[in-house]
């Protein structure tokens, strides 16, 4: 007899994770940029952050963000993944950040896209 918790188990993989990680050859923006160095771009005027492992300049869409700057600004400097996400962006969101990316992190420091690890259907490619 199957007991219900492995059912919805199973159910709840299949819509979370969608495909395992392949790593870019090439990483995006063709950057290696480590979150000690992210760490210093805390500022109104000169502000990254982390999502989905890769870091983002977000300094020139602060005033444009229409979740409002200061909540960015908490973020400045740091990974902002949970938050991203757990605000429930929109597809065109998730595709605006395109616009603002500068790097990736390196391999050692990321933890949603491991190699070989399962990719959350709902983060950028
Ligand atoms: C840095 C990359 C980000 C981009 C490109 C972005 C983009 C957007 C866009 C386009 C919207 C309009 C609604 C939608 O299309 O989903 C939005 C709304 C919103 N965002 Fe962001 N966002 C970013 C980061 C964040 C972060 C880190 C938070 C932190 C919690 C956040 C919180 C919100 C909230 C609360 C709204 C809803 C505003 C409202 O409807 O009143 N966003 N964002």
């Amino acid at each position: 007899m199957v007991d219900t918790p492995s059912i919805i188990n199973a159910f709840l993989s299949v819509i979370k994770y969608k495909s395992q990680v392949k790593l870019s050859k090439v990483a995006p923006g063709e950057r290696i940029i480590t979150l000690e160095e992210v760490s210093w771009h805390d500022k109104h005027n000169d502000c990254w952050v982390v999502i989905y492992d890769r870091i983002y300049d977000i300094t020139d869409f602060l005033n444009e963000h229409p979740g409002g700057s200061d909540i960015l600004l908490e973020y400045a400097g740091r990974d902002a993944s949970v938050a991203f996400r757990g605000s429930g962006h929109s597809a065109q969101a998730i595709k605006s950040l395109e616009e603002y990316l500068i790097g990736e992190l390196p391999t050692a420091e990321r933890i949603f896209r491991k190699q070989n690890g399962y990719r959350l259907s709902d983060i950028p490619n």
